[in-house]
């Protein structure tokens, strides 16, 4: 068989366990995030030396609104200065960015800069980096079930097959996740991709976010290798 055609489309990450990377070391919480920042560069990094076209990554969930304030501000903030900052790297390395969730929650200042960076890497890219945040799964069901109801008659809304559901969710366009990885050892879905993940394979590692970098990526590509893929067959 061809190599290539083991080389999973969408790789999916729930990102788990920086708050304890943190306390082990004696770190706050916020020093966490921003050491699992640098897992995210090593991570695009190897998706893009393997030909993952798509890389998402569960970075806000609707839930992590419930944390305290200063946990939330401070990721809010790292957001928000890490799309100024890699804006070059993602132009040099043909990366397109994508931000998908609950935008209306957001600031105006962060809107604002999600909208530039997804318009300054719309044209010319060959990875997509999508970052789910302020997103859960039931939320994406329900809102696209809303914009149905919106935008079909009654009719047209009792015929929908699965397939036409899709380009309601958020995630129009995107493949579904091939696999979708969770650190820190966690095995839960934890409300991500509910209706996209139907048959993603998945894989869990007990290595806590801030040190899954390229090699633990590249490992996970591997084993995700080795897998059958029978979508119920
Ligand atoms: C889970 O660790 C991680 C998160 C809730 C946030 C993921 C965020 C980053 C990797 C930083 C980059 C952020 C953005 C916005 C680009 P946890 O805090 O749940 O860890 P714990 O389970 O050990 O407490």
């Amino acid at each position: 068989m061809d190599s290539n055609k083991r080389i999973p489309k969408h790789v999916s990450i729930i990102m788990d366990g920086n708050g304890r990377w943190a306390t082990a070391r004696g770190m706050s919480r916020s020093q966490g995030h921003a050491e699992g920042v640098e897992s995210i560069r090593a991570c695009l990094q190897a998706a893009i030396e393997s030909g993952v076209e798509y890389l998402s990554l569960y970075a806000f969930s609707e839930e992590n609104w419930n944390r305290s304030e200063q946990e939330v501000m401070g990721l809010m903030e790292l957001f928000f200065t890490g799309m100024k900052s890699e804006l070059q790297l993602f132009l040099d390395t043909h990366v397109r960015f994508l931000m998908l969730g609950n935008r209306p929650r957001l600031s105006e200042k962060l809107n604002k800069a999600i909208d530039e960076m997804e318009e300054a890497t719309s044209k010319d890219y060959q990875t997509t980096l999508i970052l789910f945040f302020s997103y859960s799964g039931r939320w994406d069901i329900l809102q696209a079930m809303k914009k149905a109801a919106r935008e079909l008659t009654p009719e047209q809304f009792q015929a929908m097959e699965q397939q036409d559901f899709d380009s309601f969710l958020s995630t129009r366009g995107i493949p579904d996740p091939d696999l979708i990885i969770r650190t820190s050892g966690e095995l839960r879905i934890s409300n991500y991709l509910l209706w996209q993940g139907a048959y993603s394979e998945f894989y869990f590692t007990d290595t806590l976010w801030p040190e899954f970098r390229q090699k633990e990526f590249k490992q996970a590509l591997e084993a995700y290798a080795m897998r059958e893929r029978r979508y119920g067959k």
